[in-house]
C-alpha cells in the first residue's frame, strides 16, 4: 500500500509535460448569491475546499484535505480526499472482469495484495491531471481522456465533470463518459465530509444521517460483494429514520460489516425504488455547527465510509483551517464519506439485473445536488 502509494505519485507527476499549467493551481468559484465558494484543482479534479455559513453565519470549510497540494497525488496514505474516482468506482472482485459479449480483462489489483481493484487500479482517474475545458465565475468543468488499455480496462473512455455554485448554498456535480468499445463505468465523488469543520467538535459522533435506503450489499471481510443483498431492518445499517453516527459505530463492532475487524461504516447502501430523484435520498446534519446536507442524486445507491482507519498508514495532518497549524491530524471516524454510485461490483454478480457496461452508442450519466441549509431548531 505505502509502495504502491509513492510509485502511482511519481508516476502521475512524471506525465506533466514542462509546459503545462500548474495543475496544483487553486480555481475557485463562488455561487452568484455568495452563500458557498468552494476551491478546485486539475489534479484529480479534487475539491480541496468548501465554504458554507454555520449557525452564527461564519463561512466553515466542511471537507478534508491538504494545503499542501502536491500531496493530492503523492501522499502513500491515498485516502482519496475529493477527487472523481473511476473508471470504475470501489472494488472490483479479483480484478477481473467478462464483458457480456465475451473477452475477459484483468484490471490493476492495487489493494488487499492483489485481490481487488479500487477505484480504478493503481493510477485511477484521481491521480490524472484533467483538462480545464470551461471556467465561469460559478462553475468549473474538467475533462479526461482516459486511453484503451489503461490499467487494462477495454476502450478509450472520455469524462466531463462540471462543478456548478448556485444561489441557496448549492454545488451541483454533472458527470458523463463515452467509449468507443465496451467497458465498466461507474464513477463517483469521493468527498470527505465533517460538518463541524473541526471547530463545533473533532469527530463526526453527533452528525446525524438518514438513508431512503432498506438494502445493502452484503461484503466479505476484504469488503469484496458476497453477491447477497441484504435487509436493513434490525441491523445498525438501518438509516431511514434519521440516527447519530456515534450512536450507530459502536454497535457494529464485531460484525465485520465493514470488514473483518472494522468497527463503523464503509457499506454500499440501495435506495428504495419508490424515491424520488426530486427528493433527498440522504441527508447529514449537526446540531453543533447547524449545517444540514441534503443530497438528491440520479444514482441508485450510495458507499457510506466513516474514516475507519484513516490513520492506518500515517496520521495525516489536518489543514490550517481544520487546527493543522497546532499539529492536529485527521483521526478515526472524524469524518464521513458519502459516495453517491450505483451498485459496488454489479459487473460480477449480474444475477442484481444492475447493467454497467457502457457501449459506444450510450453516455454514461452521473448528476448529484449538495443542499446546504441551517437545522431548523
Ligand atoms: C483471479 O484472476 C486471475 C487472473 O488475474 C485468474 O487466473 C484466476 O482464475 C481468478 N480467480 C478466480 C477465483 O476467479
Ligand atoms: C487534454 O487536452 C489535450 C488537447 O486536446 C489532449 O491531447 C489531452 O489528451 C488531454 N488530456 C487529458 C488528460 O484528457
Ligand atoms: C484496444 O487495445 C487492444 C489491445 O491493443 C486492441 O486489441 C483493441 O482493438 C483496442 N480497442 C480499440 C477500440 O481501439
Ligand atoms: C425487510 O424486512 C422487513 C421486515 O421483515 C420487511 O417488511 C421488508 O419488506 C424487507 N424489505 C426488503 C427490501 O426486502
Ligand atoms: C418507500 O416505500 C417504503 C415502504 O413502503 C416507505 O416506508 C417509504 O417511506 C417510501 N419512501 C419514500 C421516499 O416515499
Ligand atoms: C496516529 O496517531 C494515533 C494517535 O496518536 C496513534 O494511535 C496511531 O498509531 C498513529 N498512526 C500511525 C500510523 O502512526
Amino acid at each position: 500500500m505505502l509502495l504502491s502509494g509513492l510509485l502511482v505519485g511519481l508516476l502521475a507527476l512524471r506525465t506533466l509535460a514542462a509546459s503545462d499549467p500548474d495543475p496544483f493551481e487553486t480555481l475557485t468559484i463562488k455561487a452568484p448569491d455568495g452563500s458557498i465558494t468552494a476551491n478546485f484543482i486539475r489534479a484529480g479534479a479534487h475539491i480541496t475546499n468548501l465554504f458554507v455559513k454555520d449557525k452564527v453565519g461564519v463561512f466553515r470549510d466542511i471537507i478534508l484535505g491538504y494545503d499542501d497540494r502536491s500531496l493530492y497525488l503523492s501522499d502513500p496514505a491515498h485516502p482519496y480526499f475529493g477527487p472523481v474516482v473511476g473508471r470504475y468506482a470501489n472494488r472490483i472482485k479479483n480484478a477481473t472482469f467478462t464483458l457480456p459479449g465475451g473477452g475477459t480483462f484483468h484490471t490493476g489489483a492495487n489493494e488487499n495484495h492483489g485481490l481487488d481493484t479500487l477505484h480504478g487500479g493503481f493510477i485511477g482517474f484521481d491521480l490524472h491531471i484533467w483538462n480545464l475545458t470551461s471556467q465561469s465565475s460559478s462553475s468549473l468543468t474538467f475533462s479526461l481522456l482516459d486511453p484503451n488499455g489503461t490499467e487494462g480496462f477495454p476502450g478509450t473512455v472520455t469524462t466531463t465533470v462540471t462543478y456548478a455554485l448556485q444561489d441557496n448554498a448549492e454545488w451541483k456535480i454533472s458527470m458523463s463518459a463515452r467509449t468507443d468499445s465496451e467497458t465498466p463505468i461507474m464513477l463517483s465523488s469521493h468527498t470527505y465530509w465533517n460538518l463541524d469543520a473541526y471547530h463545533y467538535s473533532q469527530d463526526v459522533s453527533d452528525h446525524f444521517l438518514q438513508l431512503q435506503a432498506d438494502q445493502f450489499v452484503a461484503t466479505d471481510g476484504i469488503l469484496i460483494p458476497t453477491g447477497e443483498l441484504a435487509n436493513v431492518t434490525g441491523t445498525p445499517l438501518d438509516f431511514r429514520q434519521p440516527a447519530t453516527l456515534g450512536s450507530r459505530i459502536p454497535e457494529t463492532s464485531g460484525t465485520n460489516l465493514c470488514g473483518t475487524g472494522c468497527v463503523g461504516f464503509d457499506n454500499c447502501w440501495i435506495y428504495e425504488k419508490n424515491t424520488s430523484d426530486a427528493a433527498p435520498k440522504m441527508s447529514l446534519w449537526s446540531l453543533k455547527s447547524g449545517i444540514r446536507l441534503d443530497i438528491l442524486t440520479d444514482q441508485i445507491a450510495a458507499q457510506v465510509y466513516t474514516c475507519n482507519g484513516i490513520a492506518a498508514t500515517r496520521n495525516i495532518t489536518r489543514k490550517a483551517d481544520h487546527g493543522g497549524s497546532n499539529g492536529a491530524v485527521y483521526a478515526d471516524h472524524s469524518c464521513v464519506v458519502l459516495e453517491q454510485q450505483s451498485l459496488i461490483d454489479a459487473i460480477n454478480n449480474p444475477q442484481w439485473g444492475v447493467n454497467q457496461f457502457v457501449e459506444p452508442k450510450d453516455t454514461y450519466e452521473w448528476n448529484s445536488l449538495y443542499k446546504f441549509s441551517i437545522v431548523k431548531s
